[in-house]
Parts: structure tokens; sequence; C-alpha cells
């Protein structure tokens, strides 16, 4: 049986690797967002994910431990799916509705996971790992909350329209 140590650890490697695959998947959305302000939000967030990165460092060497990724397969199915929406390339304002939905996905994934670490580090003692952890769920809650306000603001209006103008 698993120690909590051990099953914190798990837990580390596995949001370490999903922010690695962000890092590199960020740009991309950013790249094929038809919407200015969605390409903005994606940049600003892949500049706070290499924080998120560093904060994780810090965190693997408070508990003594190398930093490194273990494969998750949840996020590389997250990233695939904004991936084949970009593929199909149909409408750009429907594609960016697409994109937005997955990244959403993506953000929640990262809520879920750091939330969970938070409370296992709090239970652990690990104060300062708390704090940290606590720094880069704020900026994904934020990150989430921004990509919201697009979707309700610009994004999904502009996609709705689209299909009206298809179905005349
Ligand atoms: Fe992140
Ligand atoms: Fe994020």
């Amino acid at each position: 049986m698993q120690t909590m140590n051990e099953l914190f650890l798990t837990l580390l490697q596995d949001v370490y690797y999903a922010e690695k695959q962000l890092l590199k998947t960020l740009p991309k959305l950013a790249k094929h967002s038809a919407n200015e302000k969605l390409a903005e939000a994606f940049e600003k967030h892949h500049d706070e994910t290499q924080h998120h990165l560093e904060r994780l460092d810090q965190v693997f060497d408070m508990i003594g431990k190398k930093a490194r990724g273990k494969k998750c397969d949840a996020i590389l199915g997250i990233i695939a799916e904004g991936e084949e929406v970009i593929e199909d390339g149909e409408d750009e304002a429907v594609c960016d509705a697409g994109i937005l939905a997955a990244a959403q996905a993506a953000e929640h994934y990262e809520i879920a996971r750091y939330g969970t670490l938070i409370e296992w580090a709090t239970t652990m003692g690990q104060r300062d790992a708390v704090k940290l952890l606590q720094e880069t769920l704020d900026e994904e809650k934020h990150a989430d909350q921004l990509l919201t306000q697009i979707a309700q603001q610009e994004v999904n209006r502009t996609a709705m329209h689209t299909q009206e103008h298809a179905a005349e």
C-alpha cells in the first residue's frame, strides 16, 4: 500500500506532466484563436503556466524529490479534443467556441488536481508547499473565470450568429 507521501508525489508528477503539456499547447491555442481576447488570454496563461512549473519545481525540492512528470492520459485526452477542433477547422467562431471548451476542461482538471494537492499538503503539514500551490490554484481559477467571461461576451455569441446565418 502507498503511503500518503508517495500518493502526494505521484499526484505532483501527474500535474507536472499536465503543466508541461499545457505549456506546449497554449501557444497553439492562441495561434488558432480567431478572437483576439481569447488569443490574449491563452498567451497570458502560457506565461502563468511557466510560473506553475517553477512553483512545482520548488515543491519537489521541499519534499526532497527530483522534479519529473508522470504521463497523464486525462490531460492528453483533453488536449487531443482541442486539437481535433482545430483540425476540423470549420467556421472560425465555432472553432473558437470548441477551443475554449477544451481549454476550460484543462483548467478544471488543474483546479481539481491542485485542490487535492493542497488538501494533502495541509494534512502533511507542508505549509510552504500549500502556499505555493494555492498561488497557482488562484491563477487557474482566474484563467477559468476569464474564459467563461470571453465565452459569454464574445465567442458564443459570434458562434450562434454564424449558425443563424447558416440556417438562412
Ligand atoms: Fe497550470
Ligand atoms: Fe491552467
